[in-house]
């Protein structure tokens, strides 16, 4: 599913070197994980490269990412690119609103399918990883023209869909590193094959992905629409 992106299988395979074997699959009747030993041993040894995967490069891209989102915001705010601009802005948002919603809406399906066993855990995580540039460029796309048509910063609404975007952006950088650890799985893992803790986190950074991008897709709309039928 999402990660801003997918976020059913990302979390299933979270983050494997730290999370105990409890975590990693449901315990069998006789006290066992039900993930592969072997498994298990590879991802506890690559520690120190865990840590740089699963703490340091998602800090420092949430710190990218909240840069980028807050240069956005600011240009729009306080620079008047003209109405041409804000014409060929409104244009480039549409667009870029198709190649990176349109994207995450496929795969979370797949992510669905998957809870419901009818698609194998491993397809929608390498969709997702295929679909990155598209989910991520749309996503700059989206800033850069966003602050071309100018935010209203003084609406409410304008700014509960510009947090809905930072909180998107920030949680498809969190569950990423479990994703990896998903397609390590085993191709026929099942959504309840997995630990409950495990299931919880999917399901919430799910929750959250969906709830950020309908919220700020519907409100960015209502916007719009109000300006329109407004006459401003
Ligand atoms: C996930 C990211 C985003 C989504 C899904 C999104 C979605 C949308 C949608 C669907 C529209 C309506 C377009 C129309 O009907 O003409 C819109 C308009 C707009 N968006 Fe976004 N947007 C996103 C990010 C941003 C960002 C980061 C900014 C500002 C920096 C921004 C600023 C605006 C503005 C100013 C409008 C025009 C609203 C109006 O006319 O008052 N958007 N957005």
């Amino acid at each position: 599913m999402n990660n801003v992106q997918s976020v059913v299988p990302v979390v299933v395979g979270a983050s494997v070197a730290e999370t105990p074997a409890s975590d990693m699959g449901e315990a069998s009747p006789h006290g066992r994980s039900s993930v592969p030993a072997a498994q298990m041993s590879v991802a506890v040894a690559t520690g120190r490269e865990g840590l740089r995967d699963d703490l340091i490069r998602p800090l420092l891209l949430s710190g990218v990412c909240a840069v980028g989102w807050a240069a956005a915001i600011l240009a729009g705010h306080y620079c008047d690119f003209g109405p041409m601009l804000h014409r060929i802005g409104l244009a480039v948002h549409i667009l870029a609103l198709v190649f990176s919603f349109g994207t995450i809406l496929v795969i979370d399906w797949i992510g669905f399918l998957w809870l419901l066993g009818k698609r194998a855990i491993h397809e929608p995580g390498r969709l997702e990883a295929a679909a990155k540039p598209l989910i991520w460029g749309g996503l700059a796309l989206l800033l850069a023209s966003g602050a071309l048509i100018h935010p209203d910063l003084s609406s409410t609404p304008t700014r509960v869909k510009l947090a809905c975007v930072l909180v998107l952006m920030l949680n498809g950088l969190w569950i990423a590193p479990v994703m990896r650890r998903v397609l390590a799985l085993p191709p026929d893992t099942r959504f309840g094959a997995v630990g409950r803790w495990l299931r919880m986190r999917l399901m919430i950074a799910l929750a959250i992905s969906q709830t950020c991008w309908w919220s700020a897709a519907l409100i960015g709309m209502l916007n719009s629409t109000l300006r329109r039928w407004s006459g401003s």
